[in-house]
């Protein structure tokens, strides 16, 4: 029965391929036995409308591309709440220009994708982004805390190259569900019992120093009231996007202003150990997890909670740009650990599919 499905993708999409002198990137994932449940996916009709993506993809007039492509085992027990969704998530896997995989760097690569849906893309620019960490011959597709490892690189069209992933790349998720899948327990805590999680969420491209439960468990912040205490998370975030592949080759250390206010000092002259230390100099973190992606910015996890002040009485009690009074509510879109959606299996609906034929 699935046998059927996979055979009228394919049909469809040979169809058109028959039609053109090319070996487009339509055509191959069309030809590619291990990609037939993509190819069902993107046939007009069964999940939905895509014929402008496969349209796209089908004559290198309309541009070159990289597509991260799901094996037909990649779909398995995936998790889609309806065709609209199903759209984003398609664009999530793919990104404007050819770029093979020896054209990625060493470690991380922030590459920004086609979903550019104001649902999904908090970004201030370009859609959201994947990470693409090169270590030695893997290479993985990060999007949060998950990942896919490509199985297959460079498959090569004409109008560009498809990777095969063993996962489906889902967009990423709010700050506070990003954290807890981190398991910044802790942070999660601190967010909500501040009232900060809507503030953080909604913002727009934002770097995070988050502080790991260890981190939190050894500061002493019994001493910090409740406001001051939001104080200190904001310190722990800043406006812009601060990726690792930012954070290299600086020559001296750098002020950066944060949420709360204040300033704290980024000392990026190691690499390989960068450190943060507040302005009063008496706690300094490093980073021991970089680039987990958010909808709205990136994740870092440190190992010390940075305070504003010298003493507890100095630091602020005002309110900071990630309470809640400062922004509007953000909004859980979906994800594995967001449970509020109806969820239909793409596997259970093949089969329903194939039934009806
Ligand atoms: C590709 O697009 C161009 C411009 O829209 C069009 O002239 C051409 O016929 C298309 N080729 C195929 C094979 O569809
Ligand atoms: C795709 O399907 C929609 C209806 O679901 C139809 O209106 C449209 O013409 C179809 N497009 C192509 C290219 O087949
Ligand atoms: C990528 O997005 C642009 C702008 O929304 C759109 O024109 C283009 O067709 C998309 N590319 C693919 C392959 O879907
Ligand atoms: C696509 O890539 C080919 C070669 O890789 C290049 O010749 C062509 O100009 C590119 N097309 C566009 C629209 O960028
Ligand atoms: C698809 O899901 C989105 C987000 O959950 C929702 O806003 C939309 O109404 C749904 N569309 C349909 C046709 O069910
Ligand atoms: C953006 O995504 C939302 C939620 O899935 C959907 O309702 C809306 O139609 C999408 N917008 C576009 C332009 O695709
Ligand atoms: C893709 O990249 C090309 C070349 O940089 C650019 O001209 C084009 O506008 C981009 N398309 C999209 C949809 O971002
Ligand atoms: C990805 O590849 C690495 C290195 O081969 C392996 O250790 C890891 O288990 C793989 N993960 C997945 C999800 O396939
Ligand atoms: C979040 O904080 C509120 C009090 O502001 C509390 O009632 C609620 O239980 C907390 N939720 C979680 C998940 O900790
Ligand atoms: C958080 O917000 C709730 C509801 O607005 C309020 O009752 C509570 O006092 C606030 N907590 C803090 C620590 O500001
Ligand atoms: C994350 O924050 C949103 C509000 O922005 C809230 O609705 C959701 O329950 C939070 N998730 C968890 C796991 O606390
Ligand atoms: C990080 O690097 C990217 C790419 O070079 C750049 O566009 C971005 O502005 C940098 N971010 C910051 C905060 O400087």
């Amino acid at each position: 029965m699935h046998f059927k499905i996979a055979a009228l993708a394919t049909a469809a999409l040979a169809g058109s391929a028959l039609a053109q002198s090319g070996n487009s990137i339509t055509d191959l994932i069309g030809s590619n036995s291990d990609l037939s449940t993509l190819a069902a996916l993107l046939t007009n009709g069964t999940f939905g409308n895509f014929s402008s993506i496969t349209t796209t993809l089908s004559n290198s007039t309309n541009g070159n591309w990289t597509i991260f492509a799901p094996s037909n085992s990649a779909f398995e027990g995936v998790q889609i709440t309806n065709n609209t969704d199903l759209s984003s998530i398609l664009s999530y896997h793919i990104v404007n220009g050819t770029h093979e995989a020896s054209s990625f760097n060493s470690g991380a690569n922030i590459v920004a994708t086609n979903l550019t849906n104001s649902t999904y893309d908090m970004f201030p620019s370009g859609g959201v982004p994947v990470n693409v960490m090169v270590s030695g011959k893997n290479v993985a597709v990060y999007h949060g805390v998950d990942y896919a490892n490509v199985t297959s690189a460079d498959n090569s069209a004409s109008n560009g190259v498809v990777h095969i992933i063993n996962a489906v790349l889902m967009p990423p998720m709010s700050v506070n569900n990003t954290a807890l899948q981190a398991k910044l327990d802790k942070f999660v805590n601190a967010l909500n019992s501040t009232n900060s999680t809507d503030g953080i969420n909604s913002k727009k491209g934002i770097t995070i120093f988050a502080p790991n439960d260890d981190a939190f468990s050894s500061a002493d912040l019994s001493k910090f009231n409740s406001s001051q205490l939001a104080n200190i998370l904001a310190y722990h975030v800043v406006e812009g996007l601060w990726f690792s592949s930012n954070l290299t080759n600086m020559t001296s250390p750098m002020n950066i202003t944060t949420e709360a206010g204040s300033n704290l000092t980024i000392d990026a002259s190691s690499a390989s150990s960068v450190k943060l230390t507040d302005t009063s100099g008496n706690e300094t973190a490093h980073i021991v997890k970089t680039d987990i992606l958010t909808d709205n910015g990136v994740i870092h996890i440190i190992d010390t909670v940075l305070i504003p002040a010298v003493n507890a009485s100095s630091v602020p009690t005002n309110s900071t740009n990630i309470t809640n009074s400062q922004s509007g509510v953000g909004s859980l879109i979906y994800g594995n650990n967001d449970v509020s959606l109806v969820a239909v299996s793409l596997t259970v609906m093949s089969a329903l599919f194939a039934l009806m034929l």
